[in-house]
């Protein structure tokens, strides 16, 4: 069985250079379907989510080749508009395909999709608003058939400032006739990403990034070159294995802005925080503090996907901390791998309270979900002795190089296969 094996205790030090991001890149490769052309999409992380949504590209009829970091996809052949259970389960973000194969070939055959288990994730809000823009969309037999002869402009306002319906709406309606908008859209940098890429091929997009999102539907689309941003969870992951490791690390090819709350969080912790241009330098102190409370919010509040790293973090730490998650009902779950490492958390549904330990101990332990087996790597990292992390491929579904750049760091770790 795979592992990653981490001999814990050594502050971290040196200087890391931070991927693109996951949830911007998952996106804008759907988004390569919605004309045809040659796509160079740069800045495009090595991961098995990336790898499942190149599979799900070509069995649609894309071509697909990487140069480096770079992916080439030519969508100029003739492309089809079913994706088959096996590949819809394998992540979340094959639910905005939807709205991508509906643009280009006004009909969709798809299931629904998988992703980490954080309670349940309906997609009720992406199905309403694409019946709101004219799709007539059936469930039958765990397949959702959709048809979008004539998609429409309309005003959609979201119950749930939705990160995967704002981006699907924003899709669909570059297809619809006239204008949409979107209230109550989210507001995440992905969304702006996507939209940033989206114009770039020609589309009419404005506020994303605000609640408000107008898109002037039914400009024609052409293939685009486009870099993506950088990854502000994996940013903090690396920021929160140094806090926890009480080190000294730089994160490089950031984009600072995208990392205030976390930041604002880690310099309450006690953190001695440098922000230059694209790099954010963190001095941790020999035992972080704790910040009293978090809560995990919309963008631009705390972000639910860097939850579960606090979490870890704070199990090594001077003080109590009270962390609710408002996002996900289930998020919690790597709570219950840290007990056995000695960290002291009480989970009551979305609360979690943890106790700050002076030390965490190696042991065996196994990862659930993404951000969750990420947060087993830093409490892993600051424990003393010998930990072992099962079921490491839910870390690589967002994690490009995690145990080579955390060796360059001073780790003692390593990948078991
Ligand atoms: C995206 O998931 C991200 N994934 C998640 O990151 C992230 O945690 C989440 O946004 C919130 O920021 C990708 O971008 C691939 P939502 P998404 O729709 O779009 C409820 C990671 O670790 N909801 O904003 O699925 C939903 O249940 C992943 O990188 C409905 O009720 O998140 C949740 O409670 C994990 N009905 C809330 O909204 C719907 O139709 C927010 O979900 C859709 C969502």
């Amino acid at each position: 069985m795979s592992k990653i094996v981490v001999n814990g205790g050594k502050p971290l030090s040196g200087v890391v250079k931070i991927h693109g991001a996951k949830n911007a890149v998952l996106p804008i490769l759907a988004a390569t379907v919605m004309t045809g052309g040659v796509h160079t999409i740069q800045n495009c992380p090595a991961l098995s989510d990336v790898s499942t949504t190149v599979e799900i590209l070509q069995e649609l009829g894309a071509r697909v080749e990487r140069e480096g970091d770079t992916l080439i996809v030519d969508t100029g052949g003739e492309m089809q508009s079913f994706i088959p259970e096996r590949l819809m389960r394998k992540l979340r973000s094959s639910i905005i395909f939807m709205g991508a194969i509906l643009a280009r070939k006004k009909e969709a055959k798809i299931s629904a999709p998988g992703g980490c288990e954080l309670g349940p994730r309906p997609i009720d809000l992406h199905i309403k608003a694409l019946r709101e823009l004219g799709a007539q969309i059936e469930e039958e037999h765990g397949y959702l058939i959709c048809r979008a002869q004539n998609l429409k402009g309309t005003d959609i306002h979201l119950d749930i400032p939705s990160v995967g319906a704002t981006e699907n709406i924003m899709l669909a309606a570059c297809a619809a006739k006239g204008t949409t908008v979107i209230s109550n859209a989210a507001r995440e940098p992905e969304i702006e990403d996507l939209a940033n890429y989206l114009n770039s091929m020609g589309a009419r997009i404005s506020g994303a990034g605000t609640s408000t999102i107008v898109i002037e539907g039914g400009s024609p689309l052409s293939a685009a070159e486009y870099r993506v941003m950088p990854d502000r969870i994996v940013a903090a992951t690396y920021l929160c294995a140094a806090a926890a490791t009480g080190g000294s690390i730089t994160v490089t090819d950031v984009c600072t802005e995208h990392l205030s709350a976390v930041l604002a969080v880690l310099s309450d912790c006690g953190c001695k925080i440098k922000k230059e241009k694209n790099k954010v330098s963190l001095v941790a102190p020999q035992i972080i503090k704790s910040p009293g409370s978090i809560k995990t919010m919309p963008y631009p509040g705390f972000p639910t996907d860097a939850q579960s790293l606090f979490l870890a973090m704070l199990a090594k730490s001077d003080g109590t901390t009270l962390i609710t998650e408002t996002i996900f009902e289930s998020r919690f779950k790597a709570a219950g791998e840290l007990l056995r490492m000695g960290a002291k958390i009480s989970v009551d549904s979305r609360v979690a309270v943890v106790k700050g330990s002076k030390k965490l101990s190696g042991a065996c332990v196994t990862a659930q979900d993404l951000r969750g087996g990420a947060a087993l790597v830093v409490a892993a990292l600051a424990a003393e002795g010998r930990t072992e992390i099962n079921s490491p491929e839910f870390i690589y579904r967002g994690y490009e190089k995690l145990e080579e750049n955390l060796k360059t760091l001073g780790a003692d770790i390593a990948y078991e296969g």
